[in-house]
């Protein structure tokens, strides 16, 4: 890889993993866009996280941490840095998003679609510029809607989608901005993960989201029944595999104009996952499965109500009747297997790494 100027937004789950092999892959320069918060400069932030990725000296030297927010026009930049981006970047990859499936549809308006309009006007700069070889961003496969029943293809966005949140909504006026731009002329590489969950040989991951908050209700044992149909398949995307389809898609020109859904291509089932002992306690009974259609509310306790109440934001995606087309990924790189194997990976790290309880009670 030739040595890129690169400007980054989001440093989440993926945007920090992909910092890492930026930097180390080639003698990148990575401008990394990160807001104050909780008190905290974006400088502080910074620092915290290049020591939890444990960056070298000389890989920090690369880093340039621009204190700014995508909800704001030229993404909060002065002139003076927005004038720099504009002249020096080659590269945007922009992950930054309001990512909470709870999330209201003013916060999902204002960071995913108005965000994500800020950066393509910032991008639509530096290309005419000249100097812009690509944007990539960073749309969900839930632009598909969590509640549609369809196979979902690559290189389109589907004209009906059943959203079932205020952030898979966002997520498609975005990415539909996104295309917009990209078929006048804007170099653009879209990838659609589905739930990205821990890497494929060992489980690892820092955030326990998605499918984790849902596996720890359902293994505290005070849980007797869960309305998931276990037939229907949960779409993972291992983070390892996420990233490594990213980083190898800089080198593939080929790219440029495509989209790219990262899941697995036989995704397993509900059933597969709740017989996973990994997640589960020994001596702790198991939730039942009942199709939402025979699921009855009136016979679970209060306690069990307000416990499934607290993830119900989750129940599309263990009731999906979706599936994705993998053709583009499957080009880019080897897709991932998410069998019961590495099931039991991502529970065994869950709770070795004390997020799921190792013992009853
Ligand atoms: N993780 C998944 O399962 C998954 C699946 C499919 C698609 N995606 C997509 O992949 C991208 C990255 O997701 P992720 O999981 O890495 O998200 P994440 O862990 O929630 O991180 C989101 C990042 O965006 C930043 N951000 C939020 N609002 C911002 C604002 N107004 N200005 C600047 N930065 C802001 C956050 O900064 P703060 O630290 O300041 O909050 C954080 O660094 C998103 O576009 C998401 O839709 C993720």
């Amino acid at each position: 890889m030739t040595a890129l100027r690169i400007l980054l937004t989001g440093t989440g789950t993926i945007g920090r993993e992909l910092l890492v092999p930026l930097l180390r892959a080639s003698s990148n320069r990575v401008a990394v866009l990160m807001r104050d918060r909780r008190r905290r400069s974006a400088q502080q932030r910074a620092d915290a996280l290049f020591r939890e990725l444990d960056l070298t000296a000389s890989e920090r030297a690369r880093v340039e941490v621009l204190q700014g927010d995508v909800t704001c026009a030229g993404l909060g930049l002065d002139a003076a840095a927005q004038v720099r981006i504009i002249e020096d970047v080659d590269l945007i990859i922009h992950t930054a998003a309001a990512t909470a499936l709870t999330a209201d549809r003013a916060l999902c308006d204002a960071v995913n679609r108005a965000g994500t309009a800020n950066v393509l006007g910032l991008a639509e700069r530096c290309y005419t510029r000249g100097r812009l070889k690509r944007l990539v961003h960073l749309s969900t496969a839930l632009v598909a809607g969590g509640g549609s029943a369809t196979l979902a293809c690559e290189d389109e966005l589907p004209a009906t989608p059943a959203h079932a949140n205020h952030y898979e909504w966002s997520k498609y006026e975005a990415e539909r901005i996104v295309r917009a731009a990209m078929h006048a002329g804007l170099p653009v590489t879209v990838f659609r993960p589905s739930m990205v969950v821990g890497e494929t040989e060992t489980g690892r991951t820092r955030d326990f989201n998605v499918i984790y908050p849902l596996m720890r209700i359902m293994a505290s044992g005070y849980v007797t029944r869960f309305p998931a149909d276990p037939r229907a398949r949960i779409h993972l995307a291992p983070l390892d595999f996420v990233v490594g389809a990213i980083m190898r898609s800089l080198d593939a020109a080929w790219t440029v104009g495509l989209t790219f859904h990262l899941t697995a291509p036989d995704p397993p089932t509900v059933a597969q996952l709740f017989d996973c002992d990994a997640f589960f306690p020994s001596g702790v009974s198991r939730p039942q499965l009942y199709p939402p259609a025979e699921f009855d509310p009136s016979a679970c306790t209060p306690r069990e109500r307000d416990l499934l109440e607290s993830v119900s934001f989750c129940f599309p995606y263990f009731n999906s009747r979706l599936s994705f087309e993998t053709r583009n990924a499957g080009r880019l790189v080897p897709l991932p297997v998410t069998d019961s194997a590495y099931l039991t990976r991502l529970g065994r790290y869950a709770v070795e790494s004390g997020y799921l309880q190792r013992t009853a009670g």
